[in-house]
């Protein structure tokens, strides 16, 4: 049985765009499915098409088990959805926002007022629940976006980066509030640039590049498939990068990368800590002088660089979106 969230042989192209070029997706009921890849990857475009917002080219989507296709306004009653960009009135205040939503779903006078209220609580937009949106800065505008997506709780939810652009504090709160949701039973799907976020929150993920899904897994699996931790070390001048790489060369599980201009070289490793003091006990030996020296696990930056052999790299699709891909087909 197809799950919560199904997708099959996803394709929308934009003139020579292709933003899905054959996308599938199946995210079992009650779990959490993280979205992940650059700028110009196609992650929009499929949220776009799986809330019904936009008709793909070719292909199938079902979402709570209702065909996307076929029956758009019914699967428009049974899902949420926080946009990338906020579609929040900017002439209304906070409050008359989430208390609108709430009575376009059917909510009372008086639970519209007492669920926003609770969300403008949670969201830590109180204090400014009755000024318009218009004067809310960028991340209280992003949170009240969210608030309005959470003013029902519908089986089926859709959020796309919602927490690009929040403080830390905030982006806390907010992988609370999911937590919650999922706990409670809710399906959800959402994209995000930060494997840290997709680490917290999602069971499975789905890394896309150039509209195509090129791999997925647990975010430990992901993780192994890019070589473990890494090593970091910034040393004092730039005489000693030279040294310090002929040292991590005997340490490293792989390719080691250097920084010039911040003196940082950089090695996948197993070992943990224990091989950390070794390296250390050896840079010493070889009288490299440290500023710096760390282990830490690889970032999505990392599993984009193991996986298309680039870094994530902001900027337009298709650049060169062709070469990359061979080997992963
Ligand atoms: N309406 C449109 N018209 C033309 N091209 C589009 C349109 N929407 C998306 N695209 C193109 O499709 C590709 C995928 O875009 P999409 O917005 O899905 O990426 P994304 O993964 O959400 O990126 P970001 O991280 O920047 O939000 C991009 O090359 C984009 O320029
Ligand atoms: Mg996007």
């Amino acid at each position: 049985m197809p799950g919560a969230i199904y997708a099959e042989g996803l394709v929308k192209t934009f003139g020579d765009v292709r933003a899905l070029d054959g996308v599938d997706l199946d995210v079992p009921e009650g779990t959490v499915l993280g979205l992940l890849g650059p700028n110009g990857a196609g992650k929009t475009t499929a949220v776009r098409v799986l809330t019904t917002l936009l008709q793909p080219d070719s292909g199938r989507a079902v979402v709570a088990g209702i065909d996307v296709l076929k029956n758009p306004n019914e699967v428009r009653r049974s899902i949420g959805l926080s946009g990338q960009f906020a579609a929040v009135d900017e002439y209304l205040t906070g409050r008359e926002n989430l208390q609108m939503v709430g009575q376009l779903y059917q909510m009372s006078g008086r639970d519209a007022k007492k669920r926003a209220a609770q969300l403008l609580e949670r969201f830590n937009l109180a204090d400014a629940a009755d000024r318009t949106a218009k004067t809310y800065s960028g991340g209280m505008r992003r949170r009240l976006d969210l608030a309005a997506a959470l003013v029902v709780s519908p089986p089926v939810m859709f959020m796309d980066e919602p927490t690009t652009g929040l403080d830390p504090r905030n982006r806390q709160q907010l992988w609370e509030v999911i937590e919650e949701l999922v706990a409670g039973g809710t399906t959800l799907l959402l994209t995000t640039q930060y494997l840290e976020e997709a680490d917290h929150l999602a069971h499975d993920i789905c890394v896309i590049d150039h509209g195509r899904v090129i791999a997925r897994g647990t975010s430990d699996q992901l993780k192994a498939r890019t070589g473990g931790e890494r090593v970091e070390v910034v040393v004092h001048e730039r005489a000693q990068i030279e040294p310090a790489r002929s040292v991590l060369a005997a340490y490293g599980k792989g390719e080691i990368a250097v920084a010039e201009h911040t003196r940082k070289l950089t090695v996948p490793v197993t070992g943990g800590a224990k091989l950390l003091a070794e390296v250390i006990r050896d840079l010493d030996a070889q009288g490299v002088e440290i500023d710096d020296i760390g282990l830490r696990r690889p970032t999505l930056d990392d599993v984009f660089i193991s996986l298309t052999g680039h870094a994530a790299e902001l900027g337009t699709n298709g650049e060169n979106g062709s070469e990359q891909k061979e080997g992963e087909r």
